[in-house]
């Protein structure tokens, strides 16, 4: 990128600098498989020149992420992929390493995309995304870019789900990888990560007790078992919504309670979306909420509890708690809607813990160096991620951790690939 100019950065306080590098730091001791990846990108250069625009949350983790990439010899920029999930002196840190960022945090949606054009003034060859806006722009508004992208890195669910709508309506210029798809992402970041820091924002805008309480999530995807499972190991007892049976049946047997959320409504106190769906919580389940109840939101976007319908049941709003929007109904019920219905683990806390964000970020960069390595040979689809990469950032991931497993003798591996022996 050569020297920054003015134009291609925007972030809101340069003076939080040292604060960003201590976290970044920090937060790199718990990156073992990135370090590693990064200690031969160092070496290598396999991102020599490639101009990289990259959409996502701007945490300590993507810090990491990017100053790997940058090692790799790529010409990155940044911009949030979510109006309230940046965490502003990481931006100012990354702006001291060379890194232009475009995000602050609370930009309203013009200044989002704002941002996301910025990023992609850079003229990128490979895109890395976090829900597909980003890739959705460079496709409607900015398809004249096209002809320079070799190819591009999905990280969550929804951006996924987008990208094989894309795929299927003939429109997808170029390939992407499902990062979410690997193993060693969604296993991980989707259940341990979304897991824990979801009940961190909510523990953090809330400060409630959660032993005694009745939470609904809705959603059983891996995100949903994450959440579910660490609001049982604190004591609350667990409602889950579904609209898949066999994710439902699952639930049952996991031992939670599962029905309809017009029943749950009635009775629960905290509520959670991570259906990745639109107006899960809609206008019913609201009129019926008990006082008090609690609704927060870890899905993707801002869609999941209808606003708009929270809004038209309610007479006066304020903000009670940073984060805490208390809404008073018609009836003098409460509803309190935390961070903005936004995702409440960025908004309200620091995302997933580093240890979990160094799997998805170490397919992340492998991924990308695969995208430059196999430049022009593969069709404008979405892309698993390949085999090797999800097991080698496994076993990585377990050599950091002091952990050896067992390996097939050649009996063993060619008995599992036979059908003569049976009974
Ligand atoms: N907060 C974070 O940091 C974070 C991290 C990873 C993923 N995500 C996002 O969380 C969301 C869920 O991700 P996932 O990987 O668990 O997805 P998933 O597809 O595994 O699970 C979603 C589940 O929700 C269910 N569902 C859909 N509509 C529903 C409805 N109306 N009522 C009840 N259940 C419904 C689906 O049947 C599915 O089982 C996505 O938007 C994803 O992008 C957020």
């Amino acid at each position: 990128m050569g020297k920054m100019n003015k134009t291609q950065y925007d972030i809101k306080d340069p003076t939080l600098t040292e604060a960003g590098k201590l976290r970044i730091e920090w937060a790199y001791r718990e990156m073992p498989v990135v370090r590693l990846i990064r200690e031969r990108f160092t070496k290598e250069k396999p991102l020599t020149d490639i101009r990289i625009s990259a959409c996502l949350h701007i945490t300590t983790e993507t810090a990491n992420l990017a100053l790997t990439l940058k090692e790799g010899g790529a010409d990155i920029i940044l911009c949030a992929s979510n109006p309230l999930s940046t965490q502003d002196d990481v931006a100012a840190a990354l702006l001291e390493y060379g890194i232009p960022v475009n995000a602050i945090k609370g930009e309203d949606e013009e200044t989002y995309y704002k941002h996301i054009n910025t990023a992609l003034d850079n003229k990128p060859q490979l895109t890395v995304d976090d829900g597909a806006d980003l890739v959705t722009t460079l496709h409607t508004k900015r398809s004249d870019l096209i002809k320079n992208v070799i190819g591009g890195t999905e990280e969550t669910t929804t951006g996924v789900i987008r990208l094989r709508s894309l795929e299927k309506a003939g429109r997808l210029k170029y390939p992407i990888i499902a990062v979410n798809d690997a193993q060693t992402k969604y296993l991980f970041d989707n259940r341990y990560g979304t897991g824990q820091s979801t009940i961190d924002g909510i523990t953090r805008a809330t400060n409630i007790l959660w032993a005694g309480k009745r939470v609904v999530v809705c959603g059983y995807g891996w995100c949903g078992h994450g959440i579910a499972l660490r609001a049982k190991g604190l004591g609350s007892q667990v409602i889950i919504t579904e609209v898949e049976p066999v994710r439902a049946l699952e639930a049952v047997m996991d031992g939670y309670q599962v029905m309809p959320l017009i029943e749950a409504a009635r009775v629960g106190n905290i509520f959670i979306t991570v259906a990745g769906d639109k107006n899960v919580i809609d206008k019913a389940h609201l009129e019926v909420m008990k006082d008090g109840a609690i609704l927060a939101n870890s899905g993707h976007f801002n869609v999941e509890i209808n606003i708009p319908a929270l809004e038209s049941l309610t007479h006066s709003q304020r903000r009670i708690r940073p984060f805490v929007d208390e809404y008073t109904l018609d009836n003098d019920r409460h509803l309190y809607l935390l961070g903005e219905g936004r995702l409440i683990n960025l908004a309200a806390a620091e995302g997933h813990p580093a240890s979990v964000m160094d799997m998805s970020f170490a397919n992340q960069a492998l991924c990308l160096e695969y995208m430059a390595k196999n430049k022009n040979k593969l069709e404008p689809r979405v892309y698993p991620v390949p085999e090797e990469i999800d097991k080698q950032v496994a076993r990585l991931k377990l050599n950091s951790m002091g952990i050896n497993i067992d390996s097939l003798t050649p009996e063993q591996k060619e008995y599992l690939t036979s059908w003569e022996e049976g009974t």
